[in-house]
């Protein structure tokens, strides 16, 4: 059976890495866990290990914080040899953080099929590190795993070949289903002195969002506004911290550590509202069918407001209050996207190693073959 590296190294690859863990190991493929560490406090890391029973890496590549360039770079410099050594037969890799995009260049560089967990979403914004991420990472990728039908289409419309592209829903819908009844148990809500359905909950971390005291100070200003209406819980992000003590919170927002998963989970499944920046939890809150304004000017997630509960407000803290204001009394319906079943990470085992077992006709050297003799692949 092939020998596959999955790669993860940041907070939000946790629970996108185990379900197509699990999912090839049941099928009987040797899956090497990688760890870049991106991430590595306790509560960044650590904790999601233990909740989500995901084991202890197989290899830790050490490489921390640090600038892009420095962190891209030493995830390069420490992977590399790591695939020399392993020589898999495919890199999988999940999300859109630096540690996806650096492994996807090491193993293409090295031949190796590399499959894209969560391919295909585009936020049209190219000054998010995440978004430069997503399509450099596509690019480099024999497998494009969408969760989305916009995905598949923005796949398309860049002229990837259909043997690539495969609709597989949505990894961390497997992981939220897998582990609810668990979360639900906890007692993150009596520890937070919180009733369920009466609280709001919020994060930010998007550098666009808290690296600009000015903008901080404003996203902070209109959740000071909703939180006198109901509590706003805000598990503060370590960039976020930083730029916290710098001050400027005022009103009923109460500032929590980080949460671990099944935590998070229980929070966001009692809330009434949930307001954040993050791209995972615009998922989550749909699948849960709570109310969700994100905090930004552009998503990678439509289909979360086309088919879920999620609403694109922007920035300006008057029209995040307004329409905070107008959802606590007129929430939306709940909905859910097709293929966000649980099921996502046997649909991407079974494509990956049907793949190995007959190498699909396109892999990155054909494409980069295609786009030297052409203008697009067909
Ligand atoms: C990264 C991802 C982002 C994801 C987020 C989730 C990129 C480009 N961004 O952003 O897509 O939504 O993770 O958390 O990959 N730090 C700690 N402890 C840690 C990790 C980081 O204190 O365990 C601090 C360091 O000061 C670091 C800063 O947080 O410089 C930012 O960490 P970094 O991994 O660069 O980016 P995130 O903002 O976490």
């Amino acid at each position: 059976m092939p020998r596959i590296v999955c790669v993860a190294g940041a907070r939000p690859n946790f629970m996108k890495v185990k379900p197509v863990m699990d999912a090839l190991e049941a099928r009987g493929a040797e899956v090497v866990l990688v760890h870049t560490g991106q991430h590595y406090d306790a509560a960044m890391n650590d904790i999601f290990f233990a909740d989500l029973g995901l084991r202890a890496p197989d290899r830790h590549l050490g490489t921390g914080s640090g600038s892009h360039g420095e962190q891209t770079a030493r995830v390069l410099t420490a992977f590399e040899p790591l695939v020399d050594e392993l020589a898999p037969h495919a890199v999988v890799v999940v999300g859109d953080v630096t540690s996806t995009l650096a492994c996807a260049l090491v193993a293409a560089k090295a031949g190796v099929s590399v499959a894209h967990v969560e391919a295909g979403l585009r936020s049209r914004d190219w000054s998010m590190p995440e978004e430069v991420n997503r399509v450099v990472t596509d690019r480099l990728s024999d497998l494009l795993f969408a969760p989305s039908p916009d995905g598949v289409d923005n796949l398309r419309a860049e002229g990837y070949h259909e043997d690539q592209i495969h609709l597989a829903g949505n990894v961390m819908i497997d992981t939220l289903f897998a582990n609810l009844d668990r979360a639900l148990a906890s007692d993150v809500l009596h520890r937070h002195g919180l009733t369920p359905g009466g609280y709001a909950l919020a994060t930010l971390h998007r550098p666009a969002n808290v690296d600009d005291s000015g903008m901080l100070g404003g996203l902070l200003g209109a959740l000071a506004e909703v939180a006198r209406a109901l509590p706003v819980v805000l598990p503060v992000h370590p960039r976020t911290a930083a730029r916290l003590e710098q001050g400027g919170l005022t009103g009923d927002v109460r500032l929590v550590p980080p949460a671990g998963y099944l935590d998070f989970i229980a929070l966001q499944a009692s809330a009434r509202l949930v307001l954040t920046d993050s791209g995972g939890i615009q998922e989550e809150t749909t699948s849960l069918g709570v109310p969700c304004l994100t905090l930004r000017d552009s998503t990678e997630r439509p289909i979360t407001i086309t088919e879920g509960t999620n609403i694109l407000v922007g920035r300006d803290p008057e029209h995040i209050v307004a329409t905070a204001r107008r959802v606590l009394v007129d929430p939306p319906a709940k909905r859910s996207p097709a293929l966000w079943d649980g099921h996502a990470g046997d649909r991407i085992a079974d494509v990956l190693l049907a793949h190995l077992a007959a190498p699909s006709r396109m892999c990155p050297t054909d494409l980069r073959d295609a786009v030297a003799g052409s203008t697009t692949p067909a």
